[in-house]
Formats: C-alpha cells, structure tokens, sequence
C-alpha cells in the first residue's frame, strides 16, 4: 500500500460485516484500510473492487485486501470481525469455542504488528470474545472495545422513531449490559426531543419496543436466512472508529472490562463510555435504580457463565 499520513485500519474478515465496515470508513475518507482474511483472493478481490469505486465516489483512502499481516504492521485501530455468522436457529453461544479460537488466532498476530492498535472486537458471543481479545493481545483495557451497544441503541432508536413518525436523529436511546438477550435499555433515559420515552408511550408498548431491540438480530437472521445483520452492524463499528480517529469523545456504548464501575469487577459488559484517541477515555457511570442494577447484573453474570465455558 502507497504511504499516506492517513490513520490506518485494519479490518480483520472480509465478510458482509468486515468489508462493509472497510467500506464505510475509506469512502469517508477517514483512514487507509487493510482488509485481511484467512480465505485466498476474497480480501484481494473486495479491497480491489473498493479501491475501483474511489474515483466514482472521490476518496483517496487507499484498500489493500491480503492475507499476509505483516501488511497490516502500524495500524492505529483493529476492527475483529473474523469468525462464524450466526445462522438460523443458532445462538451465539453455539458459536463460542469456533470463533474464540479464529479471534485468539487473529488477534494474537495482529497485536503482534500493531503494539500501539485499539481494537474494536465485533465477532460474536460478543462479550466473550473480548476477553478472548484481551487476553490474545495482552493489550490494556483502555485499547479493548466490543461493538454492540451502538447497534442495540441503533435499533431501538430504529423503532422507537418508526413508531412515533419522528426523525431517528431526535431519538436518543440507553441500552447497557450484555449484546443480545441480556440487554439492559434504560427507557428513562432514551427520549424523543429530550423527552423520555416512558412519558410518550404506555408500559406495555416501552416494553414491546424493548422485546423488539433484543431480538433485533434475531429478526434480521430469520428474514435473511443464510446470515446475518451487517449493514447497521458496519454503521456502528465505522462510529466508533470515526470517535477515536477523530478524538470526539463521543459518549458511546461499548463492551468494556469494567473495574468496578455499575459495582462490577473483571468481566465485559456494555456501558456508556467516553471514546477518543486513545480508545476508552473512561467509562460514564450513572446511578442505577435498584432494578436497573439488578438487571445489570444478571447480564454480568450471563457473560461471566460464557468465559467460564471458554476452552483454556
Ligand atoms: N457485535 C455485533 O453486534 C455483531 C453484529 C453483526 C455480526 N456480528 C458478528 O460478526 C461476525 C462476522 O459476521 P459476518 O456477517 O461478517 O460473517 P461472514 O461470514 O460474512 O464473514 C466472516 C469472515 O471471517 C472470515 N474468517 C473466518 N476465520 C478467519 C480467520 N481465522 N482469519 C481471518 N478471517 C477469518 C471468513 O472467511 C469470512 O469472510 C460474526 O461472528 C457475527 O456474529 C456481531
């Protein structure tokens, strides 16, 4: 790849989520983008193609597509997307051992090429697989992030907009906790306007729109068939990249270790977290009503069940 003064990132999977991700992030012109998987030409061909759409779309990121990391020496962020999609039926815990062994594998060479990376871990049972990452990487906490909170928030923002017939962008959304079934939204603080959504809708419906927002990727795969969400998955990922390379401290919700913070110690869970230059800044703690904590706490424990089963 020709030297630029861009930033550069790596974007590990060039499947549906990994190469619309690498998409998203060189047509904004934001970095370089190396896209690398284990399959032989997949990554070429992707990176080749995106790199013949620059001068219809007018972006001068360069694409490299390769199965070699030491290409990707010097990254300033690793996105993880490597690993099984969920098919129908399946859940994510189903694919625990397979992809805690594919990100064990890639991660442990392409920290070994970028020291200094952040990485953003997407392959799921995402909360596991970023203790997985940590550990491969050896990488300190600050410099380990799972995407899943932006997409959960996402979807609920999604619906929660579609049913009122108000902008998405009006519509704010706070989810916490594990990705998936153990998701925590706090519809107190998800409004419309600045107004909470417990004020504009009865329970009943606050808790029909929360039921929608964790099955949400359920309802993609069942529609799909033969894979799963990517589009608002790639979105997500490209907003915290954009968050750290730009150093905008965005509050956004993301997988991290916690050390105490919401009461926690020594697992991965979704919280509010400050994102810039450095990847997590710190984590925005907030107050929890006692029942807010106690769900929090069974998503904890969910994920804490999850590393136990890891294979050693
Ligand atoms: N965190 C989230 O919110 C979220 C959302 C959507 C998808 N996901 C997860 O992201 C992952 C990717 O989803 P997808 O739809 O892009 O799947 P996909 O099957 O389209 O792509 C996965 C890619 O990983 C590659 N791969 C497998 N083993 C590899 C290895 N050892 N080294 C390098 N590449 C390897 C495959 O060849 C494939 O190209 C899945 O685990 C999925 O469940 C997470």
């Amino acid at each position: 790849m020709p030297r630029s003064a861009r930033n550069k990132v790596t974007v590990i999977g060039a499947g549906n989520v990994g190469a619309t991700t690498a998409q998203r992030i060189a047509e904004a012109g934001l970095a370089d983008v190396v896209l690398i998987d284990i399959v032989e030409g997949l990554p070429q061909g992707k990176g080749l193609d995106l790199a013949e759409a620059a001068p219809v779309v007018g972006h001068d990121a360069h694409v490299l597509g390769t199965n070699d990391y030491a290409d990707t020496a010097g990254s300033d962020i690793v996105v993880v997307t490597s690993g099984l999609a969920r098919q129908p039926g399946m859940s994510r815990d189903d694919l625990l051992a397979k992809n805690a062994g594919i990100v064990r594998s890639v991660v442990s060479q392409a920290a070994a090429h970028s020291p200094d990376s952040i990485l953003i871990v997407v392959t799921n049972p995402l909360d596991a697989m970023c203790h997985v990452a940590l550990a491969a990487s050896g990488f300190p906490r600050e410099r380990v992030l799972g995407m899943a909170g932006v997409l959960d928030s996402a979807r609920f923002r999604t619906f929660i907009a579609g049913e009122l017939g108000v902008s998405v962008e009006d519509t704010q959304a706070f989810v916490l906790g594990g990705h998936g079934d153990t998701m925590v939204p706090l519809p107190r603080y998800s409004t419309v306007a600045g107004v909470p959504i417990t004020e504009l809708f009865s329970p009943e419906r606050v808790a029909a729109l929360v039921d929608r927002t964790a099955n949400g990727g359920a309802e993609v795969v069942a529609l799909l068939k033969t894979g799963s969400a990517f589009y608002a998955p790639a979105a997500s990922t490209f907003e915290m990249v954009e968050s750290i390379l730009l150093d905008r401290k965005r509050v956004l919700p993301c997988a991290v270790l916690l050390d105490g913070e919401f009461g926690t110690h020594g697992v991965f869970v979704g919280v509010p977290v400050v994102l810039g230059a450095g990847g997590m800044d710190r984590v925005f703690e907030i107050a929890l009503t006692a029942e807010e904590q106690a769900a929090f706490g069974r998503s904890a424990a969910a994920v804490r069940e999850l590393v136990e089963k890891l294979p050693a």
